[in-house]
């Protein structure tokens, strides 16, 4: 029998990547999708099989983290062996506009999963997509015994399910962990987000197809790394002997504007021409620096960064060329809005 898990946001950059190593390793893996009028599973399309043509390894389900039956109902059909929850709404400045809305995913999500673990009384193990952000304003180096200082609705609701999950892991004996991750970035990654935002732009604009790109403040700072490796570390934290909290991060950090700079530089630009300031993508409270010290997964996972900055860089810009070239991307220009006020931040 394959051992079987369910990741919530399997839609999601990580949640395909995710998916990818679970069926690798010979999982059967179930994945929450959301109810769209459009179809939302692009990242995992080339996973899917026929289930007419055998037993599927991926199959798919319709839920919505904000519905705790549904989540009973799920885990009492499915009974899986390991929970990945990376549902969220997942973007830091959106959750200023939304606070509400992200607390009630992002933060009382984890513990409605929690509870229908417990309420379908499920044995698994289960893992929490705890974030950088939670650190806020704490000076880097950030590592598992630096304190937490939120900046943003986002962070202030994981830094709840941060403690939830210990909580279940402390009062009931759950195998719960909590990975810290830092940025992780790669061709799939939502195009409003920072380094994605860059490197779209930067292509179209070797091509001809935009002039600019809007960016707000360029001198933050992150530790980003590279998706695929940092999901390793997801599964590695779930097949240890004893559950515990991670940070997962290259130790690396990089400016907005370096990041730039070696975005622009891939097809032969100058980022100072092309980039503008926009005072929108400012944030009300701004997270300066994030830069992660992963001793302990190192030591205690086997795990180690690989890419770092400037090849991270190239890989997404590489990406974003191949795809273009090939008539895959969506030409619409990402700085400017979908539909008349609604700012794609
Ligand atoms: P992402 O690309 O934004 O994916 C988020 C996923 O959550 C999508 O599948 C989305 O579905 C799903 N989702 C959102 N709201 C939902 C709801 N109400 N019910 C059910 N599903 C819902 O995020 P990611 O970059 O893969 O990150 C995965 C997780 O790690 C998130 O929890 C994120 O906060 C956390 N994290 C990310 C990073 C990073 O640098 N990437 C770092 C630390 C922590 P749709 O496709 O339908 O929108
Ligand atoms: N998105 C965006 N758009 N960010 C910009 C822009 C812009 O036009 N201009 C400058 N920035 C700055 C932001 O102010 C922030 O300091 C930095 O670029 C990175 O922004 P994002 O790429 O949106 O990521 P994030 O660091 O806020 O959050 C991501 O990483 C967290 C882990 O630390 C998200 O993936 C979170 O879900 C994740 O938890």
């Amino acid at each position: 029998m394959s051992k079987r898990a369910l990741i919530t946001g399997v839609t999601g950059q990580d949640g395909s990547y995710l998916a990818e190593l679970l069926i690798d390793r010979g999982y059967q893996v179930h994945g929450v999708i959301r109810r769209a009028s459009t179809f939302n599973t692009s990242r995992v399309d080339h996973l899917y099989r026929d289930p007419h043509d055998g037993d599927p390894s991926l199959v798919l389900h319709h839920g919505e983290i904000t519905d705790g039956s549904r989540l009973t109902s799920l885990l009492a059909q499915i009974r899986p062996d390991e929970v990945y929850h990376l549902a969220a709404q997942s973007h830091v400045r959106v959750s200023f506009d939304e606070p509400v809305y992200t607390s009630d995913v992002t933060g009382l999500g984890t513990v409605r999963l929690l509870e229908a673990i417990r309420g379908a009384g499920v044995d698994c193990r289960f893992y929490q997509a705890s974030s950088s952000e939670m650190f806020g304003a704490a000076p880097p180096p950030q590592s598992e015994t630096t304190p937490f200082h939120p900046r943003s609705p986002y962070a202030a609701a994981k830094a709840y399910g941060y403690w939830i999950t210990r909580n279940y892991r402390e009062s009931y004996g759950l195998y719960a962990v909590n990975g810290i991750l830092f940025n992780h970035e790669s061709p799939r990654r939502g195009s409003t987000f920072v380094t994605r935002k860059i490197a779209i732009a930067a292509v179209r604009i070797k091509l001809g197809l935009q002039d600019s790109v809007h960016l707000g403040n360029l001198d933050a700072v992150r530790d980003w790394g590279y998706a695929p490796e940092y999901v390793e570390a997801m599964w590695r934290m779930l097949q240890q002997d004893e559950p515990d909290d991670y940070v997962v991060a290259t130790g690396t950090a990089l400016s907005v504007r370096r990041f730039a700079e070696y975005a622009f530089e891939r097809v032969g630009l100058d980022w100072r021409e092309h980039v503008r300031f926009d005072p929108r993508y400012v944030r009300p409270t701004e997270v300066d620096a994030l830069v992660g010290d992963a001793t302990k997964a190192r030591e205690k996972l086997g795990w180690t960064a690989r890419v770092h900055g400037r090849e991270l860089a190239n890989i997404m810009v590489d990406a974003e060329l191949s795809a273009l070239r090939g008539g895959l991307v969506e030409q619409r220009r990402p700085s400017e809005p979908v539909t008349a006020g609604v700012t794609e931040w």
